[in-house]
């Protein structure tokens, strides 16, 4: 044991140490960063009450954390692995048992077991800008420390069914309101800590036992939750498991702990769990790149060049994102179409509550300027080209900028496909030089791929990921090669949707079942979003190179010569004149005349089959991009698919799907649909190399 000379604080272990000042005593956490309740915490803490309540002179005990939080919850890192006594649980009885009261401070984010931590104390005192919340069901699980029991008992059934089926925290005064915490005070968490501690031997602070309070039945409330859930998230396991939980608070606490550990069970059990807690970790992996330790170089003023769908939402990212913006377009007419998207994508944040008139205002007037002229960017730290999709185009731009742009200012292609060394190569830079590909809308998508191209300095590869992080996008590193990680991806796997839809599915049939699987969107819905036209002018620039043994599908060119590029002309595979899910007859039509002309008698495929072949697809490309180190890693692709192509979060990303699957199935589909196509399915070397050792994709995240 350690004692702190300063403050006379007796470490219990390392994370959890005892002050005494007369008939009080502080218990501080400090486990950095969060404060997460591991098995060192959770005994530390237990240790640490276990000796006070034996203390007749400590007539209260205050809990808070030291560092940015208060516990943010139970140690992700430690599911799955043999649990450790104290569990949680039971380490929550044992608090609200305790003989002595108990208070409780909480800043930061106190979360999940945090807040169950917190609920187990006799009072709770939360100050200024806490959050609190339970957020457990995005990790696929329930609050299983007696959050479903006790929350009710505070904020009634209806606050916590919200609280709990959402995940989403709450502020401090909410919170207050709700009855979860006591008082809500400014102050540093020792002193709150120390004057509550007074108060409540003073009696100023009423304390009490959550568990001995009774929470109300609504069945009300429950009939609603389960009828909105079975709308809203049919395909999710543990939101349902959460209202189960949270009925079964009217019971006696004993028994309502029973059920909410029952219900926690079947959760941890449950594969959504694995790909929800995969997937909260891809978003935080992501950033752990060679070039981390570069110093990003600084951004203040960044110049976007066209104003159409990608340059005019990039610009509104960095508008909201504080940056000082120069848009320039070929014409006075393009910049008035981008300005006016621009101003309609902040109204839409001032409608949403996330800006208000005053500051969207001072954003156009004072933050974004316009030019026809790409002289006008001189003085920008960075410049994002997001001009048409052709490399003619983007190269006399780039000799343009290699002319006008100051030394030292990073130049960024937001190119879908193209070679970005080629790019680079017309410059006099390209150490300077970068893909920052966004995602549509790109004031909303989360994803930001960073395109390392060969000569890209290390300092410009952390600048792209410094911007990522200002956007609050997720920022994943990726090589160069047609398509980079995600459309390289996408292209490949929609030609096996494609290959469906030749040979008997419909369009709607493959969305449906794609859609079934927890896919967003259908690979036809994006593309007819997207705009057919894309993809059109990208089969044209592939014809010369595209090999003879590759079957090629026109049906989607052919409804392109009709005029039909899918959502923005009113008709694609789907039309468009109500809510878009009414297939297109005249779209049946030309692929019945395809097959036709193809000789292919149409077959059934079930939504088995459709989801197997389009999942297979994706891996097996997706291996093919780690082989060629493309992608860092594993969880990198996940990434990609989970925060730019709608990849349901609930199954970790298509290589957490792969391990699920398993290289030796996943090998033993490619060979079964090689029998028909032995071109397009062959499988990766590095694929059957795991089939044979055994090794899983997960493995290969740790290994990097
Ligand atoms: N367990 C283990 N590690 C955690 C963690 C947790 N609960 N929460 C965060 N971390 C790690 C992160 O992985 C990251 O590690 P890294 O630096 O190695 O990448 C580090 O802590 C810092 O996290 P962030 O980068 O996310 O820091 P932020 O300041 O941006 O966010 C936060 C802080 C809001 C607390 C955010 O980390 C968060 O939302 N954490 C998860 C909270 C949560 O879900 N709690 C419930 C857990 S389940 C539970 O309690 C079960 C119980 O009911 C039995
Ligand atoms: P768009 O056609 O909507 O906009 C392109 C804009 O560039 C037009 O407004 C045009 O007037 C302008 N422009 C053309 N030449 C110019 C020049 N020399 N100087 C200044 N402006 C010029 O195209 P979109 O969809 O915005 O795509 C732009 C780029 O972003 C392309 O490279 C595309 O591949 C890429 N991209 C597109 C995505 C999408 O979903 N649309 C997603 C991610 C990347």
């Amino acid at each position: 044991m350690q004692t702190n000379a300063e403050t006379g604080a007796v470490g219990v272990n390392d994370v959890v140490s005892i002050e005494r000042l007369g008939a009080i005593a502080l218990v501080a956490l400090d486990n950095p960063p969060v404060n997460a309740a591991s098995h060192a915490l959770r005994s530390g803490l237990w240790q640490a009450v276990e000796e006070l309540q034996k203390d007749q002179d400590i007539k209260a005990i205050a809990v808070y954390g030291k560092g940015r939080t208060f516990i943010a919850g139970a140690d992700i890192r430690e599911f799955g692995k043999p649990p450790q006594d104290p569990w949680l649980p039971d380490l929550c009885n044992f608090l609200e048992s305790c003989p002595t009261p108990i208070v409780c401070v909480l800043h930061g984010t106190t979360l999940g077991g945090g807040l169950e931590v917190a609920l187990s104390c006799h009072a709770r005192i939360a100050i200024t800008g806490t959050k609190v919340g339970l957020p457990e069901v995005t990790l696929g699980i329930l609050p299983g420390a007696g959050g479903t029991q006790r929350a009710p008992r505070l904020a009634g059934v209806k606050a916590s069914l919200e609280m709990i089926t959402s995940g989403k925290p709450i502020a401090a005064d909410k919170a207050l309101q709700s009855g979860l915490v006591d008082r809500v005070e400014d102050g540093a968490p020792r002193d709150v800590a120390v004057q509550a501690a007074r108060d409540v031997i003073d009696q100023t602070l009423q304390t009490r036992r959550t568990g001995e309070l009774t929470a109300e039945q609504d069945n009300e409330a429950v009939r609603d939750m389960r009828d909105k859930l079975a709308n809203t998230q049919p395909l999710l396991f543990s939101p349902h498991k959460c209202v189960d939980a949270v009925e079964a608070s009217h019971l006696p606490l004993t028994e309502g702990l029973k059920e909410e550990r029952r219900l926690f069970n079947e959760c941890m059990e449950s594969p959504q769990r694995a790909g929800l807690i995969h997937a909260f970790f891809a978003e935080r992996a992501v950033s752990k790149i060679p070039e981390a330790s570069a110093t990003p170089r600084d951004l203040d003023l960044i110049g976007v060049i066209g104003s159409g769908t990608m340059g005019s939402g990039i610009a509104t990212a960095l508008l909201l994102a504080g940056f000082q913006v120069i848009l320039t377009e070929r014409d006075q007419d393009g910049l008035d179409r981008g300005t006016a998207t621009i101003g309609n994508n902040l109204e839409g944040a001032v409608k949403r509550g996330k800006l208000t008139t005053q500051a969207r205002d001072a954003i156009l007037e004072n933050k974004l300027s316009t030019s026809t002229d790409l002289s006008s960017l001189s003085n920008a730290d960075l410049v994002i080209e997001a001009v048409f999709e052709d490399m003619g185009v983007k190269r006399e731009i780039f000799e343009k900028l290699d002319e006008c742009v100051k030394p030292g200012a990073v130049l960024a292609s937001n190119t879908s496909y193209l070679d970005i060394n080629q790019i680079a190569a017309t410059t006099s830079r390209p150490q300077d030089v970068i893909g920052l590909h966004f995602f549509s809308p790109a004031h909303v998508m989360r994803l930001l791929e960073v395109v390392v191209a060969d000569k890209t300095s290390a300092d410009v590869v952390a600048t792209g990921f410094a911007l990522a992080k200002r956007l609050k996008k997720i920022g994943v590193r990726s090589g160069v090669c047609d398509g980079f990680i995600g459309n390289r991806i996408m292209t490949f796997y929609k030609k096996a949707a494609d290959y469906m839809m030749m040979d008997g599915a419909s369009p709607k049939e493959i969305d449906e079942a794609m859609r079934g699987f927890g896919l967003a969107m259908g690979p036809y819905q994006v593309a007819d979003l997207a705009g057919l036209d894309i993809s059109w002018a990208a089969n044209k620039r592939r014809a010369a190179t595209r090999p003879p043994e590759e079957r090629y599908i026109p049906i989607a060119d052919q409804l392109c010569e009709q005029g039909w590029f899918g959502r923005k002309t009113g008709q694609g595979f789907y039309i468009y004149d109500d809510d878009g899910t009414r297939p297109n007859p005249k779209a049946l039509e030309i692929i019945d005349d395809e097959r036709r002309k193809a000789g292919v008698t149409p077959r059934a495929f079930s939504s088995e089959e459709i989801v197997n072949r389009f999942t297979t697809a994706m891996i097996l490309e997706a291996t093919r991009v780690l082989e060629e180190k493309i992608a860092l890693r594993p969880i990198d692709v996940d990434a990609v698919f989970l925060f730019g192509y709608g990849f349901p979060r609930f199954r970790g990303g298509p290589m957490h799907t792969a391990d699920q699957i398993g290289p030796k199935e996943l090998v033993r589909r490619i060979e079964e649909y090689a029998q028909e196509d032995d071109y397009y399915w062959q499988v990766p070397d590095l694929l059957r190399k795991m089939a044979e050792t055994g090794e899983t994709f997960a493995q290969m995240n740790e290994r990097v």
